[in-house]
């Protein structure tokens, strides 16, 4: 029996995974998908399927389809998709190796933490199910462990499996490398020099990665990161094209020096982006693929921008630089570069569209185009092949999807509604499950005093819980505005 009927993966949904994006990066990397209503999406080793039901909820006329070898998983994914009366999903327990090639193709078909994790048939089986069922047109995703950056921090995973016995039951392994890590991760702090710090750090990290994470990523049985060289050789002979990484920014340019020193080093597309795996010690990726048969023009130019849509985590700060909440920083004395990141800044959450950003920034279409470009290429702001459906101001009765108030109630974390999985303030979770768009703030404020008084909710003020009127509506409109900063609520 698997680890995973016993111990379920962390659920989270993979935004750089959703069909707007994909649809938006490939269009940057010269490979348009289909990205209008009435998609058929597959995901391959979905899990308890949290990637796939917020897809299919946005996209009632679509078809979205989740197959998992665990059958424990699959039935908790049913659960969600019986909660939320979704109709147009199916999860399937099986084998990615017997899947039946009458399942049709698919627009969209994901595979997400799984390629490394599996034996060579299981991969060879995922590459020809990525062949077979990808429409003409369609965009597959594949994330992967990648050499050399794995090659540093598989020392962790190759401490862990030597020290702890993989007999066990999946609970005591996980409390054993536990056990292994807090001494690890104390007695390496002594080592100030060479490797010291490096190990340091990814020992606290992984000190606080989920059982889950720790489980499945150093203590699985298998997992094989691999050269960028070796997948691209995978992907050929599977008779699919690499088109590019979700991820714009590992296309990022190196420099000119350096860019220019590749140049004469590489002399195909895999050897480069090989070299460029080492030079920034990548660690993983995540592939778009298309059929052998398309034509893909890697030329990018700043037209191919035109119809997206765009939103930044980026803030100003008070030095007059740049911030988001996960410490990304950006300094920029372009005042185009400026006026881009504070448009979309003063407009959140809403995603802007292109041509509303080059009016907004007054700049020639050309100019605005380029630069918008360079900041997207660096992963500074992010592209959309649509806007969400996210309202621009906190509705009078705000609505969100029905899997978001789902994982409200029964998750640790929620989905937006640009696919991100967030973690918000207990009490926000509490006011977030009845905002079905039938409740003004008067009336989710008696949700949460009947919430608080019955124990499911909490508002602490300096510390100590408190359960009085003004509080409780205080509570409210400070989690509204924070549900409605994060994307949560639907337009109209
Ligand atoms: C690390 S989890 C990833 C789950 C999810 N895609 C995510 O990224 O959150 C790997 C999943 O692959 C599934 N899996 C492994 N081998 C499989 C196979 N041969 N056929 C179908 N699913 C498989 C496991 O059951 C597990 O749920």
């Amino acid at each position: 029996m698997s680890d995973y009927e016993d111990i379920l993966y962390d659920e989270y949904s993979f935004p750089q995974a959703h069909p707007s994006t994909v649809a938006a990066v490939a269009q940057i990397h010269g490979a348009p998908m289909r990205a209008h209503r009435g998609l058929r999406v597959l995901d391959l080793g979905c899990g308890c399927g949290s990637h796939l039901l917020p897809m299919a909820e946005r996209d009632p006329e679509g078809r979205y389809i989740g197959l998992d070898l665990s059958r424990a998983q699959i039935a908790v994914g049913e659960g969600m998709v019986h909660a939320t009366g979704l109709e147009n999903v199916q999860l399937m327990a099986g084998d990615i190796r017997d899947l039946s090639s009458e399942l049709g193709r698919f627009d969209l078909i994901v595979c997400h933490g799984v390629y490394s994790w599996v034996p060579p048939d299981v991969r060879a089986a995922i590459l020809r199910v990525l062949r077979q069922h990808l429409a003409a047109h369609g965009v597959a995703f594949l994330s992967t462990n990648m050499l050399p950056g794995w090659r540093s921090r598989g020392t962790l995973r190759a401490g862990l499996l030597r020290h702890v016995d993989p007999t066990l039951p999946p609970r005591e392994k996980i409390d054993a490398a536990r056990r292994v890590l807090d001494f690890w991760a104390d007695a390496a702090q002594r080592d100030t020099a060479g490797f010291g710090p490096f190990l340091t750090e990814e020992l606290r990290a992984l000190q606080k990665a989920s059982d889950s994470y720790l489980l499945y990523e150093h203590l699985a049985p298998l997992n094989e990161p691999m050269w960028f060289s070796d997948l691209h050789r995978a992907f050929g002979k599977a008779q699919l094209s690499y088109l590019g990484d979700a991820c714009l920014a590992i296309h990022a340019p190196l420099g000119d020096v350096s860019e220019q020193r590749l140049r004469g080093l590489a002399s195909s597309l895999a050897a480069s982006e090989e070299l460029r795996d080492l030079a920034t010690h990548r660690m993983f990726r995540r592939s778009l693929l298309v059929h052998r048969e398309r034509v893909i023009d890697r030329e990018v130019h700043w037209r191919r921008l035109e119809g997206l849509y765009f939103h930044t985590a980026l803030r100003p700060t008070k030095d007059g630089g740049y911030q988001s909440s996960k410490g990304l920083r950006f300094q920029t004395s372009s005042a185009v570069e400026r006026a881009i990141l504070d448009t979309l800044s003063d407009t959140a959450p809403r995603l802007l569209p292109f041509d509303e950003i080059v009016e907004r920034v007054g700049e020639r279409r050309a100019a605005v185009g380029k630069i918008l470009l360079g900041l997207t290429a660096r992963g500074l702001i992010l592209p959309l092949a649509h806007d969400m459906g996210i309202a621009a101001a906190l509705p009078t009765r705000p609505r969100a999807t029905k899997i978001a108030r789902f994982q409200a109630e029964h998750r640790p974390r929620v989905t937006n509604l640009r696919h991100e999985s967030i973690e918000m303030p207990r009490s926000a979770q509490c006011v977030l499950r009845h905002c079905d768009g039938t409740r003004d703030p008067g009336a989710l404020a008696d949700h949460l005093a009947q919430d608080l008084a019955q124990g499911k909710a909490e508002i602490l003020v300096e510390g100590e819980p408190v359960q009085d009127r003004p509080s409780i509506e205080e509570a409210v409109d400070l989690a509204l505005d924070a549900l409605h900063h994060s994307a949560m609520f639907l337009q109209g």
